[in-house]
């Protein structure tokens, strides 16, 4: 796949860290780690997590990067919290960081129900469509599952891509409407 790609992650446990970084190789990416130390510092941390999301406060201290526009596609990977994408998912997607056109969203859940609202909440945040979607149960970890999940996101994302390039006016197009 063509373009500049970022997996940004944010992960308590792991799971999501594993996750994004089976993207980043299989998407030649660059991964960037989200900062936010209010959850991961110890048991409170998941009493943080539990009532932000709740509460649906996304609060984001200062990260590596402050825009993402050197990149095509941003992928962002993160835990589900309380029917919610992680709040510094929703940070990001909330944010002022210039994202790019293809932004999709990868999860990961401890439930097997589906992430449907989960992908609706963040699609909301963005304000726009997100490319391609999915989400890993954690306990499909060494299971022929886990890599039909992988494959298919990275399906989505090329065909949502493309659909994406076609419905664009291309700039010769725009200027030809805008000029009369
Ligand atoms: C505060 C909190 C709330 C959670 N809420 C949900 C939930 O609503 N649904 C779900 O399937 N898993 C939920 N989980 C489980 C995580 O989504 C799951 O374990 C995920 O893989 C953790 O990712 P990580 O290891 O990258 O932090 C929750 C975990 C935490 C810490």
């Amino acid at each position: 796949m063509k373009g500049k790609t970022a997996v940004i992650v944010f992960s308590i446990t792991g799971h999501s860290h594993r996750a994004a970084s089976q993207l980043t190789e299989m998407l030649d990416a660059t991964l960037i780690p989200l900062h936010a130390p209010k959850y991961t510092s110890g048991a409170f941390g998941y009493v943080r997590a539990a009532i932000d999301s709740l509460l649906q406060r996304c609060p984001l201290g200062p990260q590596s990067f402050s825009s993402l526009a050197e990149f095509d596609r941003v992928i962002l990977c993160g835990p589900v919290w309380t029917s919610y994408p992680a709040a510094p998912l929703r940070a990001v997607l909330r944010g002022n960081f210039c994202l790019p056109a293809s932004v999709s969203l990868f999860l990961t859940t401890g439930g097997r129900s589906p992430a449907t609202k989960v992908f609706d909440v963040a699609a909301r945040d963005l304000d726009r469509p997100l490319v391609a979607c999915a989400s890993l149960p954690n306990d499909v970890q060494g299971t022929g599952y886990k890599a039909q999940i992988y494959d298919r996101f990275v399906a989505d994302l090329r065909t949502g891509e493309s659909r994406m390039n076609k419905s664009a006016p291309a700039a010769s197009d725009t200027f030809k409407a805008s000029s009369g």
